[in-house]
């Protein structure tokens, strides 16, 4: 487990009540937190760097700081371990390739951390779209609200969107096409803390207005996808009713010319909260992460799914900077200014010979 904070320790507890894990090995050059946890779990060895725990484990999550990801992963899956990293999988497309590419030249298991693809509200949302249960598919919604935790290597869209865009890739079974985004800075000087994102899809054919903030006094964890038949809000934050179906619409009525009669007529039905079983995302993340690494399956949300969910991060970043619709194509094609940025120094000066 390397990195042993906020969300590295919630790791350790469901690591280490999985039966197939035999020891929890910590990674973390903070040696008060390493001592901290130790304290409460006197069996869990600590090290101060990935290099002195590697002769030590089999495998490693990862829950750093996001711009340590990719180094962090390729040097473990380099000395042949399985790798967990959480999101954001990385802060460029670059560092993304460069993990998944090493997966595959190890032949070792990657998985992203997209915590919300093992959320039973999650999988109910994308059957009900996929039985076309909301009727023609009108635009989602989702709001990931907060005064949050500001982050010292990331802005905001990197360390909420990811949530919404891995949800919206696995609920509409999908991958965008492109992507606009608006964010400004308030309370950071660097970083950007509120962001809008608005998301196209061709397949289904459907926009996505996502907003993520750390800088908003009401929590709000939600997604609403609204169709011609139903909409449907998930809510994380309520314990009981987290998906509810609402039996609602608008339609126009036919064109008579009559401008005496009401534009729109409303459909107003029953609200139903479909009855699941919601076992805590993470420890069935973690359960699948070491059953893919015990039996070689290939991750339900491998390193492909987090490359994906770093594409549209990649294009919104260049959105955010050009003003513009970003199109998925140009970031896959590496042929943007920031691709062009990021390029290594040697590459440079071979275009200059
Ligand atoms: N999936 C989710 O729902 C979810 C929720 C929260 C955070 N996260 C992700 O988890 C990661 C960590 O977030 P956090 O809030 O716990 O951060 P944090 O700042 O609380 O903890 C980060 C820890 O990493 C340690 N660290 C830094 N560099 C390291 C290195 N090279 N090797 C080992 N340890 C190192 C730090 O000392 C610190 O203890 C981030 O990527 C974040 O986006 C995911």
């Amino acid at each position: 487990m390397a990195g042993i904070g906020y969300w590295g320790s919630k790791h350790v507890r469901t690591m280490r009540s999985l039966d197939s894990v035999s020891r929890v090995v910590v990674i973390d050059p903070s040696e008060e937190r390493v001592a901290k946890l130790r304290h409460s779990f006197p069996e869990v060895d600590g090290h101060p760097d990935l290099e002195s725990a590697l002769p030590h484990i089999d495998a490693l999550v990862i829950a750093t700081p996001p711009s340590t990801h990719a180094d962090l992963a390729c040097a473990a899956m380099a000395a042949g371990k399985h790798v967990l990293v959480e999101k954001p999988f990385a802060t460029n497309l670059a560092d993304a390739h460069r993990m998944v590419d090493t997966a595959a030249e190890r032949e070792v298991v990657l998985m992203v951390g997209h915590t919300f693809e093992y959320h039973a509200a999650v999988w109910a949302l994308r059957e009900m779209v996929a039985r076309g249960e909301l009727g023609d598919l009108y635009y989602v919604d989702t709001a990931r609200l907060n005064l949050g935790l500001y982050q010292h290597d990331v802005n905001v869209l990197l360390d909420l969107a990811p949530h919404d865009i891995s949800i919206l890739n696995y609920v509409l079974g999908s991958t965008p096409t492109s992507v606009e985004c608006w964010a400004s800075r308030h309370a950071h000087r660097r970083l950007e803390d509120i962001a809008y994102l608005r998301v196209r899809y061709d397949e289904p054919h459907i926009e996505a207005n996502v907003h993520v903030s750390w800088l908003d006094p009401c929590k709000v964890r939600r997604v609403t996808v609204v169709g011609s038949e139903k909409m449907v809000v998930f809510d994380d934050l309520e314990s009981e009713e987290r998906l509810r179906v609402h039996n609602k619409g608008v339609t126009q009525p036919e064109e008579s010319g009559d401008l005496s009669l009401p534009p729109m007529s409303y459909r107003y039905g029953e609200v139903v909260a479909p009855y699941l079983v919601v076992n805590e995302p993470l420890a069935l993340e973690d359960e699948h992460f070491v059953d893919c690494v015990l039996t070689g399956m290939r991750p339900l949300t491998d390193g492909h799914n987090g490359l994906a969910v770093v594409e549209v991060l990649e294009a919104a970043q260049l959105s955010l900077k050009e003003r513009r619709e970003v199109f998925l194509e140009e970031v896959r094609r590496g042929s943007t200014s920031l691709a062009r940025l990021r390029q290594p120094a040697v590459a440079h000066s071979r275009e200059a010979v």
